[in-house]
């Protein structure tokens, strides 16, 4: 039997490329390009669509680029290819992100199958969740999807769920009263086309003022329509050990395992970052021993929601070259979406 390699053809790549750019992003800012180099892609961090306002160091757009990442592995492991991941390969060029590579051809296994599944299914869901518990089963394989990208995710019960949302509420107040931030949401609402967060998708306000998602609507408060949320939501607190861009690649590439994986189950979910953008507030949220808290999410059971726009492939790709021979950064101890770490 033959053992040569026959590496996915371009076709195959660009269709992972596809399915990588529909990860989500900070208010949609899609901070990605992408490179077909041989058998790998390479994924960079497209500065251009930096949110200086929200996100100056680049945090956010680094868990959004884990995110596509993320989606990239899956896509090239469903083609029937073994991945091997180098992050932030190259101490030359910061932009580049990650080069994920196909290596050996493997069969496909059931998780990457599910998640693949899952992909084009996975939305930002902002509007009301059932009063219907998340079972702990579920919970459990959540924190099982953060722990396999090296993240730690906790549920933040009782009297700490209550801690997190206040917490967030006082950031979402700060957040709105800066005008700069209100001109950087101008920027990424309304009629978007190509990327940002449109209209439809910003979901009614909370009546009962629990959960603080964030306002995509460009509705004075008053006008905005209001209904009931879940009282008691589930909230989910995505730390890493540490704070560096690595951490944020990983916790972005967390993130994403963690959505698919609530997709799969068939739950939705809302990110929610406005506590990790006041910096003070991110760090009373941080606490002591200090696990830097990454972002939070509320996860539930929500009504049917839309698919947001993305920016064609072709505006993503750089044109194919060959790689730079400074990559040579650290490679990921293991292979497949399995684990990368
Ligand atoms: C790092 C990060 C932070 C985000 N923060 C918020 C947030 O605070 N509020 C919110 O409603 N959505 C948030 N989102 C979700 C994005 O707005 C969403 O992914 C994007 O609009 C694309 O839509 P989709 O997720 O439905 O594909 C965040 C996503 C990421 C990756």
């Amino acid at each position: 039997m033959s053992t040569s390699f026959v590496p996915p053809s371009r076709r195959v790549l660009i269709d992972c490329v596809r399915s990588a750019v529909t990860a989500p992003s900070l208010h949609n800012s899609q901070p990605w390009l992408f490179r077909i180099d041989g058998p790998a892609v390479e994924v960079y961090a497209d500065h251009g669509r930096l949110l200086r306002v929200v996100d100056p160091e680049g945090r956010e757009q680094m868990i959004s680029v884990g995110a596509a990442v993320f989606t990239l592995r899956v896509a090239v492991r469903r083609s029937g290819y073994q991945t091997r991941v180098q992050l932030l390969p190259s101490s030359d060029d910061p932009a580049l992100v990650a080069r994920v590579s196909a290596a050996r051809p493997a069969r496909l296994d059931k998780v990457t199958e599910a998640l693949a599944a899952a992909i084009p299914h996975r939305h930002t869901n902002r509007g009301p969740f059932a009063q219907v518990p998340v079972p702990r089963q579920a919970l459990s394989r959540l924190r099982d999807a953060a722990a396999q990208e090296g993240a730690i995710l906790r549920v933040a019960e009782g009297e700490s769920r209550d801690a997190v949302l206040e917490m967030a509420r006082t950031a979402d107040r700060w957040l709105r009263e800066r005008p700069e931030y209100a001109r950087e949401m101008r920027r990424w609402t309304g009629e978007t086309y190509h990327d940002g967060v449109p209209t439809w998708a910003a979901g009614p306000w909370d009546a009962l003022g629990v959960i603080p998602v964030r306002d995509f609507s460009r509705l004075p408060r008053l006008l905005r329509p209001s209904e009931p949320y879940e009282p008691h939501p589930t909230i989910l607190v995505l730390v890493t050990e540490g704070d560096t861009r690595l951490d944020w690649l990983r916790a972005g590439q967390a993130l994403q395992r963690v959505l698919l994986t609530a997709t799969w189950l068939g739950l939705a979910a809302t990110p929610i970052s406005q506590p990790v953008e006041v910096p003070t507030v991110r760090r009373i949220l941080t606490g002591t021993p200090a696990l830097p808290v990454q972002i939070v999410l509320r996860i539930g059971y929500g009504r049917t929601t839309g698919r947001t726009p993305r920016r064609a492939v072709t505006e993503v790709l750089m044109p194919d070259g060959p790689s730079d021979p400074a990559t040579s950064g650290p490679e990921e101890p293991s292979v497949g979406v399995e684990r990368t770490r």
